[in-house]
């Protein structure tokens, strides 16, 4: 698929105000700094159309981008930030479950992971709970140009594993990407395209 209209719609902390058309979006959530807004860019070839820092903690809202003018992208907060208060450390921050709780047009999300990692506690908590909320995901691992492709199929192996042993049947689809080389863009573009025909 071919994106040629990617378009910031709105941000914001409340989720009934969020776009009310019934048209289906991709949410993209993780570990502060892991990567989602500079995938966001990457997959609709924009530099800056979602804001990305070297900083963790630069994305605070949900953020709305309408895609090929019928499909929505959407960039969220991170989790995991230290420097955040201890009670929004401790819990998912409210509007972000409030999201997965009960946004109709939420199709799929995308868990990026770090795959210079080991499995983080957090990673793994926020996955736990996407099962509880019945919320379908697939796990994206990220900046894969920052280590070899051997280190990357053994940590790959290594979080299937992980996944395993915390009670999952099986490793959801995942993608290997980097947004430096543009690794993994078709092979998401066409996993969402095919949703997005059915
Ligand atoms: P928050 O909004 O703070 O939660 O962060 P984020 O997950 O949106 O991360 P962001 O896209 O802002 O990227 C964080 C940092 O990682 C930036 O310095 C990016 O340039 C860098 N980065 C993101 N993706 C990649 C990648 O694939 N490869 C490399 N080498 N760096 C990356
Ligand atoms: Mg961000």
């Amino acid at each position: 698929m071919k994106i040629t209209n990617a378009e910031f719609i709105i941000s914001n902390s409340d989720v009934s105000k969020c776009p009310n058309e019934p048209l289906p979006e991709y949410a993209f959530i993780g570990r502060s700094n892991v990567g989602k807004s500079s995938l966001i860019n990457m997959l609709t070839n924009h530099k800056n159309l979602a804001k990305t820092s070297g900083r963790p903690g630069k994305t605070q809202l949900i953020n709305h981008f309408k895609i090929n003018l019928n499909w929505y992208l959407v960039d969220l907060p991170g989790y995991g930030y230290a420097r955040v208060s201890k009670k929004t450390k401790e819990v998912f921050q409210k509007f972000i479950t409030d999201y997965f709780e009960t946004r109709q047009q939420l199709v799929c999300a995308f868990v990026l992971i770090d795959i210079r990692l080991e499995a983080q506690k957090i990673d793994l908590e926020f996955i736990t709970y996407l099962g509880e909320t019945e919320v379908p995901f697939c796990i994206v691992f990220t900046k894969a140009d920052k280590i070899g492709k051997v280190k990357a199929q053994q940590n790959v192996a290594a979080y299937t594993k992980k996944l395993l042993a915390n009670n999952w049947a099986e490793m959801p689809q995942y993608f290997i990407t980097s947004s430096t080389d543009k690794t993994g863009k078709e092979e998401i573009l066409t996993y969402i395209d095919e949703i997005n025909q059915v």
